[in-house]
């Protein structure tokens, strides 16, 4: 049976981290959340994210707009912000309406601000420098500090991620590699996936389908973290089988796993924003 890597214990000692960084701060860090609409689960993240960064004694403020909003609305909130010294972190909860150019929203955001990581300037920082440049992703930078807190090796690893969003497989493959794992990026288009991702020592899936990672699709003894997270009534459940626990060495839980670090990441990159800004 596979071990569970478990996101909690790595959180609260972000969150440890982060209380004794704040305790010397001159000033409180502020967090502004915006949301546009109302998707549920949309909903939820953005109340869970203010509500956290609360608890750790953030200024947070969420600002909702109407689904019908413009993008001209949007972006005049988001320049208000860039404009506001006492705003440090600025987050618009994604997906956005259709009638909504994401790409114009988040190269709207001043960079220094961007505590998603998702402005160009720091998507290209972290492909070129590396992570801990500029600000990182939190789901993938939240992977890797797991990765990190249970001594899963990464360096010299063949490591696959399953998906290629901007929000998650993208920046992860970038992490990986700039932490030495010789890395592959699947996607719906992969040929044979099963015969690629059963090289992996290393598996990250990010695809948001309940169980298709299959048990005969994962190497044994492979490290397998699983950011599928899909509301399927009452329950959340990842994209790996129940049988991949038998299969894999070490396992991410769903929920319980990556879930926490995304959070914890956030209000890290929100610290460390005022920080830098503030000098
Ligand atoms: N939607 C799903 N994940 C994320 C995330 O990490 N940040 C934002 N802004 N929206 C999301």
């Amino acid at each position: 049976m596979a071990e569970l890597l478990y996101g909690a214990p790595v959180a609260e000692a972000v969150y440890a981290e982060l209380a004794d960084r704040l305790a010397g701060l001159p000033y409180t860090p502020s967090l502004h959340v915006i949301r546009v609409g109302e998707d549920p689960a949309s909903l939820a993240y953005v109340r869970l994210k203010a509500r956290r960064a609360r608890r750790l004694g953030l200024r947070s403020t969420v600002h909702a707009l109407p689904e019908t909003a413009e993008e001209a609305e949007l972006l005049g909130l988001i320049e208000a912000l860039n404009a506001d010294p006492e705003v440090d972190g600025i987050l618009v909860q994604l997906p956005l309406p259709a009638h909504i150019a994401t790409a114009h929203v988040l190269e709207a955001i001043a960079p220094e601000k961007d505590v998603d990581g998702f402005h160009p300037l720091n998507v290209g920082r972290l492909w070129s420098r590396g992570p801990g440049v500029g600000l990182d992703p939190c789901t993938p930078a939240g992977i890797m500090r797991l990765l990190a807190h249970y001594r899963v090796p990464v360096a010299g690893r063949r490591a696959v991620v399953v998906g290629r969003s901007n929000i998650v497989g993208k920046p992860m493959a970038a992490m990986l590699l700039a932490a030495d794992a010789t890395v592959a990026v699947a996607h719906s288009r992969t040929r044979d996936l099963a015969a690629l991702t059963r090289e992996a020592e290393l598996l990250v899936s990010a695809v948001g389908r309940p169980g298709y990672l299959r048990p005969a699709m994962v190497r044994p003894g492979a490290v397998v973290v699983d950011v599928g997270i899909t509301r399927v009534g009452e329950r959340l459940l990842g994209d790996a089988d129940p049988g991949v626990a038998e299969v894999a060495s070490r396992l991410t839980p769903v929920p319980g796993g990556v879930g926490p670090m995304t959070v914890a990441m956030l209000l890290w990159n929100t610290v460390r924003a005022a920080e830098r800004r503030r000098g």
